[in-house]
């Protein structure tokens, strides 16, 4: 109901219900205002003006929203002004100015709060809620505001209250506040109250970000400056910069006088500007310092003079080298065409073959040749783009990649490069080394190489670039593609002897000091460290073999005061030098063994024997496989079983042999892992011989891949399988048919050494790997396929599996009594 009530304008202030606000009051119309309601009933409406400056406003300057209050206490003061405490009530709306004169009289109609209880009400209740929470962040971030009020707000249950309350405290711009005191409904007063809040908070967390920040800042400039002043004094205490003065005047003249590319000296010039204004014990002036040093010593324009002579580098290849024809023809070809053409091009050569055949020599063979500097990098293991190119200089530690590094260690732009162990980069999420790689191989690019580290064009193109490589299959493809491939397979026991005899003990005996003094090994010493010293399609070990021979003699020619001018070694004399043999060269077992097959399989490393050995026992027909096995040998493995299965009454097997037997099949040989499909043969064999207890004849080795029809399919590696056969002494080797067109990249002493039989089928190869079965063995079924390649029907299995069983524990009671019972 309206009222008649007196008007305080107020000025930079509202007043809401429920607040209780002390004002100061010095203008006069004001004061008659405050005596008239004090005459009353102590009631005063508070209205905000418009503008606060207006000392003298008009009706249309004052918002006709206001709050009632209640005057709780009022105070002359001395100078005429007054002081009141003021309670606000209800807010109200002025209908009407009915007074202008001594005071503001007007008519205001008071605007209740309506009754809500938010329990009716679930959506006004989670407002409030919200309200509420927000309000307390708002408490947390604002250190204006106490805290006890964010507890005392959680404890009001009427919004209008609530919502006033809020208002009253947060620190909203005047407009907002008088916005929120004339919202009537108190949903919306309650949202509007609730986005203001959230905008209000975002700034508040800004602000705070914005303060800690600069304080860090502070805090670090401060320390900063206050170390750098005790470093200084430091420094003139040491009289160090001196020193540095002396460092940057040296460093200035190296920059001059380096012959360099104009990118690069303008570059180190700057860098040395930079030096001068460091702290030189500071952590940037080590990394510019280091900078500078790198790029100086690298050697830039200095060349060595090429000399293209292909007779003379003919002879340098013959003179280093035993064997090797093809390769060391492929060599001299190349460095033909490159003096033909004067300027490095084409494909990289890439020398491709086991360790220890001379890759390495080579590559150093033709760096002497053409009278370059030689420079070995190796990039095994290199799986990062940056250890290629290098690393930024702002990463800590940072240094030139390895190209650049093997650059400087030559100290010629020119030299010969070899990038050892090619096929043994890896490639992950650090990035793809190859394609960097690429881009140093490729006469179009590299002449503008750049380094990360350096940050500078630095010309490749007159390295004469070559690879090696254990094996071609890991080579990054892209790579492949620009190379031209040089295979060196391994050598046989004859090039071995040779290659000792004319280079590795001359080589040996200069090495161990032993020049002047006659040194004569037989071949029979030779042949022994060969076959039982060492075991590799190189010689490597070989050389280092012979090297420790004559490391032992050097020390007794000294003891012996230099005395003794001759020495004569044979085997014997190895063995008591070098200590028991290392390894049984006949590794071929002594006699015909049942179950225990020669494989022969293809390692990065050259040929070797792999020998298959099957168990069988009584069971269930679990398989089991071990010796550190691929995938695809155990799957070949797999393919073996159900092939035996299949074919099991022409072996005369009982059909049902498989549920009575576990099979336990074991590659003893060596801790290689060991892989891939062409041990078909080898497994199905060893297979056959345990269950039908056939012995398998000891000097035949054998390779080819299987299907499950017993077709026996072509291999890869020939040559290399068939060299290791011939160093294991065998007499035959079965290959697959298709495989007989590579016999000819066998040397021909081996192949004619050797009987070669070429299987089509699995009928075959076990027909000529089983040996003659005992007299007594009762399985005529087996015997006739032997001897005619015919299959019969069944036999008597009772009888055989009675006899198998009697020989089994018989040569189980023969173990026995050989080592004792366990
Ligand atoms: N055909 C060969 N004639 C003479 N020495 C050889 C021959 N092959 C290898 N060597 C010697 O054997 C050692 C090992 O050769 P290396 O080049 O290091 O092998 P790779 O790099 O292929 O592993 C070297 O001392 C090398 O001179
Ligand atoms: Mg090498």
């Amino acid at each position: 109901m309206a009222r008649k009530i007196p008007l305080l304008p107020l000025r930079e202030l509202i007043v809401f219900p429920h607040e209780v606000v002390p004002l100061f009051v010095g203008r006069e119309k004001s004061i008659n205002a405050l005596e008239e309601a004090m005459a009353d009933d102590r009631h005063i409406l508070l209205c905000a003006q418009k503008k606060a400056k207006v000392n003298d406003p008009k009706p249309e300057g004052i918002h006709p929203y206001g709050t009632i209050g209640t005057i709780i206490q009022l105070l002359r003061l001395p100078d005429g002004t007054v002081k009141v405490l003021v309670e606000g009530k209800t807010r109200a709306r002025i209908e009407e100015y009915l007074d202008t004169q001594r005071f503001f009289q007007v008519e205001a109609e008071p605007i209740e709060a309506p009754k809500i209880n938010p329990e009716d009400d679930p959506e006004l209740a989670a407002l409030m809620r919200s309200v509420q929470a927000t309000f307390e962040n708002y408490v947390k971030l604002n250190k204006r505001v106490p805290p006890e009020l964010a507890v005392s707000v959680q404890s009001i249950d009427n919004p209008s209250r609530l919502a006033d309350t809020i208002a009253a405290h947060v620190n909203f711009k005047l407009t907002a506040k008088q916005e929120l005191l004339e919202t009537e409904s108190v949903r919306s007063r309650l949202e509007k109250l609730y986005e203001l809040m959230q905008n209000e908070i975002e700034i508040l967390q800004v602000e705070k970000k914005i303060r800690t920040r600069v304080k860090k800042q502070m805090e670090k400039n401060q320390k900063e400056y206050y170390l750098n002043e005790q470093m200084q004094a430091i420094q003139k205490e040491l009289g160090s910069q001196d020193e540095f003065k002396n460092e940057l005047q040296e460093l200035e003249d190296r920059i001059r006088r380096r012959k360099m590319s104009k990118e690069a000296s303008e570059r180190l010039k700057k860098e040395l500007k930079k030096l001068k204004m460091m702290s030189p014990m500071s952590a940037e002036a080590t990394v510019v310092r280091n900078y500078i040093d790198t790029v100086l010593a690298l050697p830039w324009s200095d060349r060595t003079e090429d000399k293209l002579d292909v007779e003379e580098a003919e002879s340098i290849l013959e003179q280093d080298h035993y064997g090797l024809e093809k390769p060391k023809q492929r060599i001299i070809e190349y460095l033909a065409v490159q003096k033909l053409v004067k300027k490095i091009r084409g494909p990289i050569l890439c020398l491709v073959g086991p360790p220890g055949v001379g890759k390495t020599s080579l590559a150093k063979s033709v760096a002497r040749a053409t009278g370059r500097k030689f420079v070995r990098v190796s990039l095994g293991g290199v799986r990062d783009e940056a250890e290629i190119r290098g690393h930024r200089r702002t990463y800590i530690g940072a240094m030139p990649g390895k190209i650049l590094q093997g650059i400087r260690k030559a100290g010629s732009s020119n030299p010969v490069f070899l990038l050892d162990e090619i096929d043994k980069m890896s490639m992950d999420f650090r990035g793809d080394p190859s394609a960097a790689m690429l881009e140093v191989l490729d006469p179009e690019q590299n002449q503008a190489f750049v380094d990360h580290f350096l940050d500078l064009d630095y010309d490749l193109s007159e390295v004469l670039f070559l690879c090696t490589a254990n094996s071609l299959h890991t080579i990054p493809l892209p790579l492949r593609d620009r190379m031209e491939i040089i295979e060196l397979s391994g050598y046989t026991d004859e090039d071995k002897l040779k290659i000792a005899r004319q280079y590795l003990v001359p080589k040996q005996t200069e090495l161990n000091g032993l020049e002047g003094v006659d040194i004569l090994m037989s071949d029979g010493a030779l042949k022994e460290l060969i076959h039982h010293y060492t075991k590799e399609a190189g010689v490597r070990s070989l050389e280092r073999e012979v090297s420790a021979v004559l490391r032992k003699l050097a020390r007794e020619h000294v003891k012996e005061n230099r005395k003794k001018r001759s020495f004569k070694i044979d085997s014997k004399m190895v063995q008591k030098l070098l200590g028991p043999r290392k390894y049984r060269f006949n590794r071929v077992e002594d006699s015909d063994m049942v179950g225990m097959v020669n494989g022969l399989a293809y390692t990065p490393l050259g040929g070797d024997l792999l020998p298959v050995e099957t168990t069988i026992t009584s069971g269930k027909g679990k398989v089991t496989l071990t010796g550190q096995l691929g995938d695809v040998i155990k799957e070949s493995a797999t393919a073996a079983v159900t092939y035996v299965r299949a074919r099991s009454l022409t072996f005369g097997l009982e059909p049902d042999f498989y549920e009575q037997v576990d099979f336990h099949v074991h590659f003893p040989e060596g801790a290689v892992p060991k892989d891939g499909p062409s041990a078909g043969v080898t497994i199905v064999t060893s297979l056959v011989s345990a269950l039908l207890n056939a012995p398998v004849r000891r000097d035949v080795a054998m390779t080819g891949e299987i299907n499950l029809r017993g077709r026996v399919l072509p291999i890869g590696g020939l040559k290399e399988k068939v060299l290791a056969a011939y160093r294991a002494e065998i007499k035959t080797v079965i290959c697959p048919v298709e495989n007989e067109k590579d016999l000819h990249e066998v040397p021909k002493n081996v192949v004619r050494a050797l009987e070669f039989k070429f299987a089509s089928n699995i009928d075959e190869v076990l027909r000529w790997a089983l040996a003659d079965l005992p007299a007594d063995h009762p399985n005529q079924a087996l015997r006739t396929f032997l001897s005619t390649g015919s299959t019969v029907g069944p036999d008597d299995w009772s009888s055989i599996r009675e006899w198998i069983r009697e020989r089994e524990r018989k040569e189980r009671s023969a173990r026995e009594a050989d080592h004792g019972p366990h």
